[in-house]
């Protein structure tokens, strides 16, 4: 052994190549270095790990492979653009894939939903519609309108602009000194003290949607450019909105001229067994950020889709030239958009969406079998999600849920734990057998877990 090898503090394993220089994002750097859980395949439902395991996927990844894993139309679709056009600048300059996605979504997008703005990702889309927002309130002249109104526990991605509209306090905590200023929070719509173990969307709780005009009472309605959220809140652990919740925040929104903006970044692309949760739910936003299932997170990408006339005010409104000061060098990239369409023509020719919502109910049934498993406190279900939540250790809080979340991994299946939430959300592919196993090993999971 090399001096060198002696010297290095965490790089204990035998694993090659070295796992020191790489800086992995929300990650216990440490802990994870000392025992790494690496992954070198997958496909449809599974993960190979580097000791050749098989992992049952419970997660789509990070919420993103809805298709299930390496399809081969999407991989062929990425492999022949590579080859005829790696590349081509989006400033100034066109190719023909990203306007058919756009168009395709187009289609898909609910109602006067139309336009569509492309980026790399969850979070430069929620960067990319506060921006729009900040535009069209501009180019309407009411340039007063600058507030933003988030959620508590509300995750929009690790932009400064996502950053401040989140809610989740250990993401802030950090960078809190430049955080937008003009922003301010509703409270979640968590409550287990009245909506504890429901199916679906929890009956109380619409009230919840009250403190947004608490807000508009406060600052004026004339200052507010736009609400964020989550119509299912999935970082913080699964959080449906209650039954009528959404329509209020609508109609509040309506009632004063501000702008409603979905983050669907994970509840788009049939998670919810509808196409987006707009529709889930019958609840229509004015912009919806997406990204993850675009491309069956292939290729990153992320996009913003806006409503007719806010693409009309800004862009139809604006003296020649360049109408929105924003976009990036891969808005549009040719090979995500050569995957975004063989994803999109995936879950068109296989029925996902439709799969998904046929899959609801024996989802719930299996979520809920969970119900007397040590620790369990909530039991929550929608399409195809699930939320676990556990009690968490006193003093200890999320150590019970991670504990969870690699005992499961050692037993063969992928869950995620977010405190001592445990989340699923597998593919949309995943058959009833997986669906058992999956709950079966959580259950083996939590009777291990003290
Ligand atoms: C609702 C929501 N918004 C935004 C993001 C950020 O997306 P990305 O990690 O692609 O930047 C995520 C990621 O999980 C998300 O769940």
């Amino acid at each position: 052994m090399t001096s060198s090898t002696l010297d290095a503090p965490i790089n204990a394993t035998e694993t090659h190549p070295s796992l020191e220089e790489l800086w992995m994002p929300f990650t216990a750097n440490r802990a994870f270095k000392r025992a790494p859980r690496m992954l070198v395949a997958a496909k449809d439902m599974h993960y190979t790990t580097a000791d050749g395991r098989q992992v049952l996927d419970g997660t789509a990844g990070l919420w993103c492979v809805n298709a299930g894993h390496c399809r081969d139309s999407i991989t062929a679709a990425i492999r022949d653009q590579a080859s005829i056009m790696d590349y081509a600048p989006p400033f100034q300059m066109g190719h023909p894939l990203a306007f058919e996605l756009a168009q395709e979504l187009a289609r898909m997008l609910p109602e006067g939903i139309d336009h569509v703005f492309f980026g790399n990702s969850g979070s430069e889309a929620v960067d990319t519609a506060l921006k729009i927002a900040l535009a069209y309130w501009q180019s309407k002249g009411q340039p007063e309108r600058v507030r933003f109104i988030g959620r508590a526990r509300g995750y929009h991605g690790v932009g400064f602009g996502g950053t401040s509209v989140g809610g989740i306090e250990a993401n802030r905590k950090q960078f809190a000194a430049q955080l937008l200023p003009a922003v301010d929070h509703m409270p979640h719509t968590h409550d287990l003290s009245r909506n504890a173990f429901s199916r679906g969307q929890p009956t109380h709780g619409a009230e919840f949607a009250d403190s947004l005009d608490a807000l508009i009472e406060k600052h004026g309605a004339h200052t507010i450019a736009a609400v964020i959220l989550e119509p299912v809140a999935g970082s913080t652990g699964v959080l449906i909105p209650p039954k009528g919740y959404l329509e209020k925040i609508r109609a509040t929104c309506d009632r004063h001229g501000i702008l409603l903006i979905y983050d669907e970044v994970i509840t788009g692309f049939g998670r919810l067994g509808a196409a987006f949760a707009a529709d889930k739910f019958g609840v229509i936003p004015d912009m919806m950020t997406v990204a993850k299932g675009i491309t069956n997170a292939t290729v990153p990408m992320g996009a913003v889709c806006a409503r007719h006339e806010i693409y009309d005010q800004v862009v139809n409104n604006a003296p020649a030239g360049i109408e929105l000061f924003h976009g990036y060098t891969y808005s549009g990239h040719p090979l995500a958009a050569a995957a975004g369409l063989a994803t999109l023509e995936v879950y068109r020719s296989e029925g996902l969406f439709e799969r998904a919502a046929s899959l609801e109910s024996y989802w719930a049934d299996a979520v809920h079998s969970l119900r007397g498993s040590p620790h369990v406190i909530d039991l929550r279900n929608i399409g195809l999600v699930a939320g676990i939540e556990l009690e968490a250790r006193p003093g200890a809080v999320g150590t019970r849920g991670f504990e969870t979340f690699l005992k499961c991994f050692e037993l063969g299946v992928m869950v995620r734990s977010t405190a001592d939430t445990i989340a699923l959300s597998p593919p949309l592919i995943v058959e009833k057998a997986q669906i058992d196993q999956m709950f079966e090993t959580v259950s083996t999971a939590l009777r291990s877990v003290d």
